[in-house]
């Protein structure tokens, strides 16, 4: 079953003194996602921001891996601010810049999106595990900011359990969709046809659409022009 975390990045080791979270989700799905993104960014350079950092695990993960690339990780939680915050400055990665507080259901996202000091554009977007563990004015803000934010040839890739066509696609997923709108009305599994239709007002395609373990998806959404 898909994770639902209350309080999240509390479900794996202990919290650090320095305060890096740590999400068992993490360390079940971080390869099979990279695995995804890699072979966009291959060979490419510029900045890929991350929306809804959670622990900032994965952005971690991800730099690591492509030095041609700046991080811009980001979050609302401040608790998830600082352990994204810590495990930046654990990792002593350069190529990984402090978390940005982002709202996505402002569709500006934060002032250094606009002011210089953020990225100029984006390479990619990348946000996994959110738009279902928020009301859906989250996903209008992502795709509205991404279709603002992305260069030509940039790609946003959400990650996370997905509906296809009205249904889910196991009944593991139905019972998380459930227990999501129990906690919440507002959220749910959200469906790939409702996500596409936000990526159009955007100016997104749907441009490729990967199976990926647990009955998880990884959507990418290239530019109108591009896909
Ligand atoms: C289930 S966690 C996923 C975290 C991380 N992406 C991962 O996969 O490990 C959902 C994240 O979305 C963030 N979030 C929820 N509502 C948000 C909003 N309106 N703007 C930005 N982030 C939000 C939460 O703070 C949390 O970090």
């Amino acid at each position: 079953m898909a994770e639902f975390v209350v309080e999240f990045g509390k479900d794996g080791r202990p919290v650090e003194a320095d305060g890096r979270l740590d999400a068992a989700a993490f360390h079940r799905n971080h390869q099979a996602i990279w695995a995804v993104l890699q072979p966009f960014l291959a060979g490419k350079s510029g900045d890929v921001a991350e929306a809804g950092s959670g622990t900032g695990q994965h952005v971690v993960h991800f730099a690591r891996h492509s030095p041609d690339i700046v991080w811009w990780p980001s979050d609302l939680n401040e608790q998830h601010l600082r352990s994204i915050e810590a495990w930046r400055a654990h990792s002593g990665l350069s190529n990984v810049r402090a978390p940005l507080s982002i709202d996505l259901s402002d569709p500006a996202w934060c002032p250094q999106m606009h002011d210089g000091s953020g990225p100029p554009e984006l390479l990619a977007v990348f946000c996994a595990n959110v738009i279902h563990i928020a009301p859906w004015r989250v996903a209008e803000g992502l795709f509205e900011g991404a279709g603002r934010y992305l260069r030509a040839d940039g790609r946003l890739f959400l990650y996370g359990p997905f509906k296809r066509g009205g249904k889910h696609t196991a009944v593991s997923n139905a019972v998380f969709d459930t227990s999501l709108r129990e906690r919440d009305a507002e959220w749910g599994v959200r469906d790939v046809d409702a996500v596409e239709q936000l990526a159009a007002g955007a100016g997104l395609v749907l441009a490729e659409t990967v199976e990926m373990p647990a009955n998880n998806l990884v959507l990418a959404f290239a530019r109108r022009e591009q896909g």
